[in-house]
């Protein structure tokens, strides 16, 4: 890995964890502050939703906008499944006949209303943006993809989807809307659906409850059960799990709770996926930030395999992980984590000179791009995991407790 790769310096997780690790230690000595989040107001009393963000939700719902007219945004964003699928499979069907395979995994979309658009970091670290490669400046923008999205809601145009809006039962309230004509200028109409899914997504309070476990113990009433506590000091030492310097878990100085993701890059190697059709080519590679469209990166090969950090909030609720849908459940994905560099023959394919082939799901030339310098990716064979197999479970004990809902 180059030392300049400005993704991957050790300084810059260094400095961050540093400052996390102080933090946390003073949230779990209990002088964290709690109360109403001020980004979010969660924590307030409930929230009646404005007119735009009431079309909004019946757009997120509504099947008949999608060309087979079976899928909506909530098929793959269930409000059930903390805004994740409610299935197992590794990637959604879409398309016309949903006979079509996706790419990427459905990200759950709750806690991303403080995201901001992508943008370098004055230090270099990629961050901020929506989708796994941050190709969407904002809600809004990423709102308009899924529509024409072939392997999605399959769409031909926008005009298509603007004349199935006008088709639904709520038409009239887009029009008491925006105006009569609002339906008969498709640019514009088709402008005004995303921001309405946008502020859908900003304004009911489910995308950003704030009502897990962990939330409650951070405000002082609830206690973490004596493996939850130890899977909570495994996440955050940066010389054992160091999840936290990618994931972050504690409170904000001004007091906002931690959203566990700093919405930057990273590229951790993730094995390919053989359930995926697109990989039965083996020319194919999802290389990710640098190949996204429109190509603004295309230069930038050092960003090749990265990914975004997904928040770890209802993440116990998932039923596949990683970008490609790599593995089924949290044990084996924190197994992956800890013993990616200790065991490889145990997460990658021998290849024909009978060496195991590491970081199969990148090309060769870019393999040298996946984060190897810090915790727990730091070990090499023949050392101890960072993690044992029982503080795996401590660690996904305390990943538990960031589900919302949370009933003492
Ligand atoms: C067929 C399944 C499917 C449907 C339908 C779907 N999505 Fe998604 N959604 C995905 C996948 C897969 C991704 C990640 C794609 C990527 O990164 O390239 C995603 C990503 C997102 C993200 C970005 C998450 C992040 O962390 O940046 C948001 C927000 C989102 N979808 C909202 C919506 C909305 C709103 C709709 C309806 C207009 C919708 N989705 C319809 C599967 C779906
Ligand atoms: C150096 C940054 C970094 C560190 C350290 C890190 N992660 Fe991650 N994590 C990521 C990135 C980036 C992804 C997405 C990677 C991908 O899909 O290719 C991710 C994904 C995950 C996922 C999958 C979530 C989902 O919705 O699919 C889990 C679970 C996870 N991390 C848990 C942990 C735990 C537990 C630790 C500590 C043992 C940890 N991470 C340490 C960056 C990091």
């Amino acid at each position: 890995m180059p030392a300049a790769s400005p993704i991957l310096t050790p300084s810059r997780r260094w400095a961050r964890r540093a400052l996390l690790w102080v933090a946390a230690t003073l949230a779990a000595c209990g002088s964290g502050e709690s109360g109403p989040n001020p980004a979010t107001g969660a924590g307030a009393g409930a929230l009646r939703l404005s007119a735009t963000a009431a079309l909004g939700e019946k757009i997120f719902h509504d099947p008949g906008l999608s060309a087979s007219g079976r899928q909506a945004c909530s098929s793959c964003h269930d409000p059930d499944a903390a805004h994740a699928p409610a299935n197992a499979l590794p990637v959604q069907p879409g398309g016309v006949l949903l006979d079509q395979q996706g790419g990427r995994q459905s990200p759950s979309i709750r806690y991303l209303d403080t995201n901001r658009a992508f943008r370098f970091a004055d230090d270099g670290t990629p961050t901020g943006g929506f989708f796994w490669d941050g190709r969407a400046a904002s809600l809004q923008q990423q709102a308009g993809e899924p529509f024409l999205n072939p392997r999605e809601m399959a769409n031909a145009s926008k005009a298509d989807v603007v004349a199935r809006l006008s088709r639904a039962a709520y038409a009239a309230d887009f029009r008491a809307l925006y105006g009569d004509d609002a339906l008969a200028d498709v640019d514009g109409a088709f402008r005004r659906m995303t921001l309405a899914l946008q502020q859908y997504q900003l304004e009911d309070r489910a995308f950003h409850a704030f009502t897990s476990k962990y939330d409650e113990f951070l405000r002082g009433r609830a206690t973490l059960t004596e493996r939850e506590r130890r899977g909570l000091a495994l996440f955050n030492d940066p010389a054992r799990g160091n999840c936290a310097a990618c994931h972050p878990s504690a409170p904000g100085s001004d007091g906002s709770l931690p959203l566990f993701t700093d919405f930057s890059y990273d590229a951790l190697g993730v094995p390919r996926n053989a359930q995926l059709q697109q990989n039965a080519d083996p020319g194919f590679f999802d290389l990710g930030l640098c190949a996204r469209a429109p190509g603004d990166l295309a230069a930038r090969t050092d960003l090749c395999g990265a990914f975004k950090v997904p928040s770890l909030r209802n993440v116990a609720r998932r039923g596949s992980f990683f970008h490609n849908g790599r593995f089924a459940t949290l044990k084996e994905a924190l197994t992956f984590y800890v013993q990616r560099d200790t065991d490889p023959q145990k997460w990658y394919p021998v290849g024909a000179d009978g060496r195991v082939v590491k970081f199969d799901d990148l090309p060769p030339v870019y393999r040298a791009n996946v984060n190897a310098s810090e915790a727990p990716y730091n070990r090499k064979p023949g050392d101890a995991p960072a993690l044992s197999d029982s503080e795996v479970d401590d660690v996904i004990a305390f990943l538990h407790t960031l589900s919302d809902g949370y009933q003492p």
